[in-house]
């Protein structure tokens, strides 16, 4: 696992909560914190983690993930944890466009696989990897919850359900 840092977001010392993250981050955040009793401000890890991933191009860096445990009054060892088990979070660079597509039982049973097996033709990358024009990254993820529609893919902040490959294609083909 690699980590870079991204000037983009971090603005300051970590010493200085205030300073922490850009005003505007830090104001989405604290949307997260508040609705949480003040000793428990860590509670927002998780949406945190997720700003501060769209906010850097859709990966988190150690930084990144250490200024967040300090804005949060939080072990940094525990927003690892939080970043590692759950695979909506990206800890190496992806591509402009992420396609997270379920494998869990449902959407297996209903076709993940020959979805998995279209994209990788496709795109020319296995799942976990990005192209090599940077376009796309593949991701296998865990049930996104939406069991009924299966096989499903995630993409940016859209599920798309009851896929086929050819439903794959016009939406790759409607991409940039
Ligand atoms: S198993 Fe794929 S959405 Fe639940």
């Amino acid at each position: 696992m690699s980590f870079k840092h991204s000037p983009m977001v971090r603005v300051a010392d970590p010493v200085d909560k205030e300073a922490l993250f850009t005003p505007e981050i830090r104001a989405e955040i604290d949307r997260w914190v508040a609705k949480y009793p003040p000793e428990w401000r860590q509670s927002a890890v998780m949406a945190g983690l997720r700003i501060l991933q769209d906010h850097n191009g859709g990966w988190l860096t150690q930084p990144l993930m250490d200024d967040l445990a300090a804005y949060l009054d939080m072990p940094e060892v525990a927003v690892y944890e939080v970043a590692t088990f759950y695979s909506m979070y990206s800890l190496e660079p992806v591509g402009r466009h992420k396609l997270c597509v379920c494998t869990n039982v449902s959407c297996m049973l209903n076709g993940s696989d020959r979805l998995v097996e279209h994209l990788e033709k496709r795109l020319g990358t296995r799942l976990g990897g990005t192209t090599e024009d940077g376009r796309f990254t593949l991701k296998e993820v865990e049930c996104l919850g939406a069991c009924g529609g299966a096989p499903v893919m995630q993409l940016g902040r859209q599920y798309y359900e009851n896929l086929t490959p050819e439903i794959l294609d016009s939406i790759l083909d409607g991409l940039e």
